[in-house]
Order: structure tokens, then sequence, then C-alpha cells
């Protein structure tokens, strides 16, 4: 089986990020034909400083070497190396209707609240990301729930593109995993950069300890038993817990004589347990700078020979 995603350079890694799409990204790598890029052309739509960008990008790639991404394993590359993405792009647009692009909601949200500058690269987004996946033709596209949508574009567009010209795409489908579909974020809504309620995945102590002591709890004074369920905290440890710690932490809410404070101590603790090691790595790797360019350009050079290929295919059909 072929997966393929891609993550935006477009601010530091969070939680959300790391256990919707990183985490998930990585583990494919051991049983599954795995390409995985920083789609830096995508975050054109909201980065507007070069040397950001760029910057941005080499630490994505950094940070995904650092949670265990092995290049050996995984196809790994920056999305503007491969140019074969823009001219797919181009040949995408001219037979993706009007109208389903507009129903996406990255461009109607951004319509509507006004948060992020209404562009024709914010419109055509969607077709560039089509255009990402096909060129490998993946069977899976392990993405986070609100890129749902994005991927039934790419479908819609393969589909459209087969009945038109004839058969050259796979249809990709989207890969969602149930129990991390929406990691909330210290206020308890969708953990997201743009809500500035993260937690980074490698903030250092006291930005950690910071975010952590953030998380917004209800006024149930310590002695009284407390719902878990009902828990920011709770919710949080369950993803880097195991069982057995899970029931024991429910225990001790449920008990009372346990406080908020405790509760986010423990959940500190567990962070630093899991993150720590990458932590560590990426130190190690920021040392690295030529050594992690090397692997994006040993990526792309995988990557192209592939697209390339489609590429041509696509050619010959549409007559270029
Ligand atoms: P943000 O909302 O912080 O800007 P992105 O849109 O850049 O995040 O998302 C990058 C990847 O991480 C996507 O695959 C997305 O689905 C996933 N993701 C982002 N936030 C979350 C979250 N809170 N829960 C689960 N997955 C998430
Ligand atoms: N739009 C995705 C996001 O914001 C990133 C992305 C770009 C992507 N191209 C892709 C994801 C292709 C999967 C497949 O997270």
């Amino acid at each position: 089986m072929r997966i393929l995603s891609g993550v935006q350079p477009s601010g530091a890694p969070h939680l959300g990020n790391f256990l919707g799409a990183m985490k998930r990204h990585v583990a494919y790598q051991t049983h599954s034909e795995s390409f995985i890029f920083i789609a830096n052309f995508h975050a054109l739509t909201s980065v507007r400083d070069g040397e950001k960008l760029r910057q941005l990008t080499h630490e994505l790639a950094v940070d995904y070497l650092a949670i265990g991404l092995d290049p050996k394993k995984t196809t790994f590359f920056r999305q503007s190396d491969i140019k074969e993405h823009l001219e797919l792009m181009w040949i995408l647009s001219c037979i993706a209707p009007m109208g389903l692009m507009e129903r996406c909601h990255a461009w109607k949200d951004a319509k509507a609240k006004g948060k992020k500058e209404a562009t024709i690269g914010l419109f055509t987004y969607p077709v560039l990301m089509a255009a990402d996946i096909l060129l490998y033709k993946p069977d899976k596209v392990p993405v986070g729930k609100d890129q749902k949508q994005h991927v039934e574009v790419a479908r819609d567009l393969a589909e459209k593109f087969n009945q038109t010209f004839g058969e050259v795409f796979k249809l990709p489908e989207p890969d969602i995993d149930e129990n991390v579909k929406t990691v909330i974020g210290i206020d308890g809504e969708k953990m997201s950069k743009s809500y500035n309620n993260t937690i980074p995945l490698f903030g250092d102590d006291a930005a950690l300890k910071k975010a952590v002591m953030s998380i917004v709890t209800d006024s149930t004074p310590l002695e009284k038993p407390k719902d878990p369920e009902k828990c920011n905290v709770f919710k949080l440890y369950r993803y880097f817990a195991t069982p057995q710690e899970i029931a024991n932490l429910r225990d001790k809410y449920i008990a009372g004589g346990f406080g908020y404070g405790d509760a986010k101590k423990t959940l500190l603790q567990k962070l630093h347990e899991v993150l720590d090691p990458y932590r560590q790595k990426k130190v190690e790797l920021e040392k690295k700078f030529d050594y992690v360019e090397e692997v994006l350009k040993d990526g792309a050079n995988r990557a192209r020979s592939i697209a390339q290929k489609t590429l041509e295919e696509v050619r010959e059909k549409v007559g270029i």
C-alpha cells in the first residue's frame, strides 16, 4: 500500500499536528510505501516573509526526523523541489468546477472570518493539494479531519480527469484516525495555530509548563470528586498515557482530594517522558544543517522520477 501526506511549514508544530498528522505519517513507514512532504508552496498562502518561510521549512524537516521519520523508509521531500506539482495543478484547474472549489471551507472561512486574506492562492489551494496527491497515485492520504474535504476534492478531480481524458489517476482515500480526529487545545476547543491555544511539540521546559498550567478547568474544589470525562487535562493525558495509567488517573479524579493542579503536574510529567527524547534528537539535528538538506534533496530525486512519469501520462492524454 502507498500513502502520501504533507504538512505546511506555517508555524511551529503543536500536539494537534503531532497526534493528528505527523506521528501517524511516521508510523506508516514500517508497513507501507510512504511519501511525506513539506508543503511550502501551500504555506505561501499565509507566510509572507522569505527568510522565515525558508527557516520554517528546514525546521519542519528537522522536526520530522526528530520524531523518528527514517528517510531510508519514507520518501521525504520539499514540495517546491518538484515543479511537476505546479504543472499538474494548472491542468487540473482547467477541469475543476468553480462550485466545487467555492464549497471548500478553507476558502469559505477566509472569506467569512476575514482572518486570512482571500487570495486566488487560497482559493486554488485544494487544486494544488489534489496535484500533490494524484502525482504519486497513493491508496491512502492520512490527514486530520479538517483536511478530509480536500482529499475528497482530489478524488473528484481524479475521477473527472479519468472520465474526460482516460484513465491515469488512482482515486485516493482520506485516512482519518477516529481517536485523534480533533485534539483539543488548552481551552477545550480544537487545538490550532490560529486559536492561540496550542501546546508546542518542541517548546522548551518553560513553554511546555506554561501551556499545561494554562489548561482551562472548572472550579470544583480540591476535595470534591471530579468527572474526568469533562476535564481538558484528562482528555489530553489520554492521548499519551497507557490504559493502566489512564485508569489510575481516572480513579484519582473520582475519589476526590485530587486537584486540577495535581492533574496538570501528572500531565506535564507524561509529556516530558514522551517528548524529551524527540527534543534531544532535535538538538542533535539542529547541528547538522547540511545533512538535513541532503535528506530532502535525496527524497526529491526519488519523488521526482515518479511525478515525472505520471505527468508524462497526463500530457499524453491532454495533448500537450
Ligand atoms: P493548524 O490548524 O494549527 O493551522 P494545520 O492546518 O497546519 O494546523 O494542520 C496540519 C495537520 O495537522 C493537518 O493534517 C491537520 O488535520 C492536523 N491537525 C491540526 N490540528 C489538529 C488537531 N487539533 N487535531 C488533530 N489533527 C490536527
Ligand atoms: N493542506 C494540508 C494541511 O494544511 C497540507 C497538504 C498540502 C497536504 N498538500 C497535501 C496534505 C497533500 C495531504 C496531501 O495540513
